[in-house]
């Protein structure tokens, strides 16, 4: 069942997705060679908590059977990691790019954004991935509009991401966001058959896609948490949270690139 927002409750997740952003700059701030991804996540933790909220990833269950809570307050996901990548000891290099998954809980409400980050210098090839991950965002949030339906969203990323030769992961798609972290719809970012809602005033949505340079496929490693590449790719993640609206979307957690 999906749920549409009214007016207040878009209120509320306005201020979560404030907050959110504004940790999402100072990461992009300390992103540089030398730090690592746990301090990364100190550093929005610290700034999560000091602003009255929860990081919404911290203590997620896995689904899997045996597997720890989630025990980040972002996820830092390096080069081939695609996603939840786990902050650890690990220093960014010089060339690297890192996607930043972050998620705030405040009054009652989520916001869930990422953003794919260069570290120093990077390859040409690597800029051009980050580019048109988020490219592929814009792309589909011009059918996040009244009257279209949820698979337009994923058409028209997965369009624009495989015309410039990239490959969109399957395994991981957006979601609903709200009062819950992941509500219905899932949307996925590529075409799908099944149940493809017509999109309607009000509903909040994460769009999120995920983009390998090589093949989609992908691999969960050990912790039973980090998602790679099968093919040791570079992947890139872009996300916002939106609301769709008699008008055009409105995206909660924008800018910071
Ligand atoms: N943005 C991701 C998602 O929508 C982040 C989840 S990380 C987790 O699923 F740890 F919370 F699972
Ligand atoms: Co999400």
């Amino acid at each position: 069942m999906i749920n549409r927002k009214t007016n207040s409750e878009i209120e509320l997740m306005k201020k979560s997705s404030d907050i959110l952003v504004n940790a999402l700059i100072r990461l992009k701030e300390a992103v540089k060679p030398g730090i690592t991804t746990l301090e990364l996540d100190k550093i929005a933790e610290q700034y999560i908590r000091k602003n009255g909220a929860i990081p919404s990833f911290l203590g997620y269950k896995s689904p899997y059977r045996g597997a720890i809570d989630y025990p980040g307050s972002i996820c830092a996901s390096v080069n081939n990691e695609v996603v939840h990548g786990i902050p650890g000891l690990r220093a960014l290099k010089d060339g690297d790019i890192i996607s930043i998954d972050i998620g705030v809980y405040i009054n009652g409400f989520h916001s869930d954004a990422a953003r794919t980050f260069p570290v120093g210098n990077i390859s040409q090839q690597a800029q051009d991935l980050i580019d048109a991950t988020k490219q592929s965002f814009y792309e589909g949030i011009k059918n996040a509009v009244v009257g279209k339906r949820i698979c337009d969203i994923s058409t028209s990323i997965q369009e624009y991401i495989e015309g410039k030769g990239y490959s969109i992961v399957r395994d991981y798609v957006g979601h609903g966001i709200g009062r819950d972290m992941h509500e219905d719809p899932q949307i996925p970012n590529y075409k799908f058959r099944g149940a493809n809602p017509r999109l309607e005033q009000g509903m909040a949505l994460a769009i999120e896609p995920m983009v390998n340079a090589g093949s989609y496929n992908v691999k969960l490693l050990e912790n039973k948490w980090t998602v790679v590449t099968l093919d040791n790719s570079l992947s890139a993640h872009y996300e916002n949270t939106i609301i769709v609206t008699d008008d055009e979307p409105v995206i909660l957690t924008g800018t910071p690139e």
